[in-house]
């Protein structure tokens, strides 16, 4: 029976770059989206959310691979967080063993599961691997935890890379914060490389670019002076200040429905002095290197 994946996702940021790889690659998608139906764009389109268990079935039904990129990134509260990206990973993970075709499973989790005392995102992003792994049976589930993964289509880092790029850096936190980037077309090869392999590692896997021990403020702020032959001036936000920023921009959002990515339970994730992390664990087990370093991207103006 010819392979069938299932991405959920599949209309966001990472999920969208990963679909156009698979595709071009020839792999039969089915996709999970709350917009589209039928099929559309040699993808498969089921309409649904995390929390329609009838979409779910659909989608995973004869499906052997299931790729999770759906998630809330933002939020104003901690139940939205567990809601999405905990009680929905778990229906999903049911969803397959209920489909009884599924054997491999990759949760898109974070780096921010590291530490899942630091914000309501990453406690969720933890939770999730955690109740995903408990939930598996036979399936064999291999979760990434990138780090700040950004490219065309991203909305959260473009605007400071391009405040970089205009002589402007922003810090937070301590002034020899280690921090680490990946390029989502290099975070969509590894998505591939897992897909190829011949057995799926029920392993955890953290993906940065190719910058061992990642970037400290200084570093970012060298390759960007380099780039644009000019200097690079530091703002520095003075904690209180961001957590004051925070607190409004919460309170806004609660008045405007929309929900806000900066908030005070997202400050600790956004300060924690040490991003940095290693690829050798997934090169070693799916032979993954990332390709694209923040100075050619930035240089290249590809993000
Ligand atoms: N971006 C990063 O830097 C980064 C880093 C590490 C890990 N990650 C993880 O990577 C995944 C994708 O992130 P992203 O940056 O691509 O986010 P994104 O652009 O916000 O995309 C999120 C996707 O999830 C879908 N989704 C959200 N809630 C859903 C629900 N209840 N039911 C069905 N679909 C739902 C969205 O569908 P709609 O289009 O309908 O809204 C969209 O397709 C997330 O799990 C995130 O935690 C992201």
């Amino acid at each position: 029976m010819a392979r069938i994946v299932a991405l959920t996702g599949a209309t966001g940021f990472i999920g969208g770059v990963l679909r156009r790889q698979l595709m071009q690659a020839g792999v039969p998608l089915r996709a999970l989206s709350r917009q589209r139906d039928g099929f559309e764009d040699g993808t498969e389109w089921i309409r649904g959310t995390l929390e329609d268990e009838d979409a779910l079935a659909r989608l995973v039904a004869g499906a052997d691979t299931l790729i999770h990129c759906a998630g809330a990134v933002r939020g104003g509260t901690p139940e939205h967080f567990n809601r999405i990206n905990i009680d929905g990973s778990l229906r999903l993970i049911e969803a397959a063993r209920n489909g009884g075709r599924c054997e491999r499973f990759l949760l898109m989790s974070s780096l921010a599961a590291r530490h899942p005392e630091l914000s309501w995102y990453a406690h969720s992003k933890f939770e999730a691997e955690r109740r995903v792994r408990q939930a598996a049976g036979d399936i064999a589930v291999t979760v990434f935890r990138p780090t700040a993964v950004y490219g065309p289509g991203d909305r959260e880092m473009r605007p400071l890379f391009d405040w970089l790029l205009r002589g402007w850096l922003f810090t937070l936190g301590q002034s020899d914060t280690r921090l680490s980037f990946l390029h989502v077309e290099d975070l969509a090869r590894a998505v591939r490389q897992w897909l190829d392999s011949p057995q799926a590692p029920a392993a955890t896997y953290e993906l940065n670019d190719c910058q061992p021990g990642g970037y400290d403020w200084n570093s970012i702020a060298t390759i960007a002076a380099e780039i644009r032959q000019g200097p690079v001036r530091r703002i520095t936000v003075p904690a209180p200040l961001l957590k004051g920023l925070a607190r409004v921009n919460l309170l806004v959002s609660q008045l405007s429905r929309r929900a806000p990515m900066l908030t005070p339970a997202k400050v600790g994730e956004l300060t924690h002095p040490d991003w940095s992390c290693s690829n050798e664990p997934i090169r070693s087990a799916l032979g993954w290197e990332p390709r694209i370093a923040l100075r050619n991207a930035l240089q290249e103006r590809w993000f």
